[in-house]
């Protein structure tokens, strides 16, 4: 492959250990005990089989979307591409390769959780051209306490994060 030519595809099991891997050098990113594990993840894809995405440069992942749906809507989570290969367009084609996939499962609507502060996924956002919701508050209840989160970097406080 050439300089910043990249190649789009579904995630696989194998992949694992490189996704994690750029999962953690992520700034802003909350990487949990339970759900971020090689069995939380894979239990997500096995779910999930042809929605996650990642991207790849001279053969390594430097991007990624976890996508998953319940048969209703869809979620999207650690939408991320790797500092160095940011704005050459990576993210929206990944976040069009997860819509593809997504609606070929007859998924209506997908959502996400983006953390106010994060000027650069909140910009993302609105310029693939996602609707920002102000008339909901999000609620959740913690079934598990061993899914513990961890920050990469002391910088973010948890209300600081980027993504959820
Ligand atoms: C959000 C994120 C995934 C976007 O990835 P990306 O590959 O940089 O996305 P794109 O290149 O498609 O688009 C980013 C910007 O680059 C611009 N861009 C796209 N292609 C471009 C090109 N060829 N040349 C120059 N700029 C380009 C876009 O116009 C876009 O502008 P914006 O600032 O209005 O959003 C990335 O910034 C990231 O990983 N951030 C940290 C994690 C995070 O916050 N994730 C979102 C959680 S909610």
């Amino acid at each position: 492959m050439t300089e910043n030519t990249y190649n789009i595809r579904v995630m696989r099991d194998e992949d694992y250990a490189q996704v994690h891997k750029l999962w953690k050098q992520i700034s802003g990113f909350a990487m949990r005990t339970l759900d971020d594990s090689e069995e939380g993840v894979l239990r997500f894809i096995h779910r999930n089989p042809t929605t996650s995405i990642v991207a790849e440069m001279d053969g390594e992942i430097i991007g990624t979307i976890l996508a998953g749906h319940d048969g209703r809507q869809a979620s999207f989570y650690h939408v991320c591409v790797r500092k160095d290969k940011r704005n050459m367009g990576i993210g929206t084609a990944m976040v069009t390769a997860a819509m593809r996939a997504l609606n070929e499962e007859h998924v209506n609507k997908i959502t996400l959780v983006a953390f106010r502060k994060n000027e650069v996924g909140n910009r993302f956002w609105r310029h693939v051209g996602w609707k920002q919701r102000e008339d909901v508050n999000v609620y959740e209840f913690i079934l598990n306490e061993k899914n513990i989160s961890t920050f990469n970097d002391e910088v973010y406080a948890p209300s600081n994060t980027s993504e959820k």
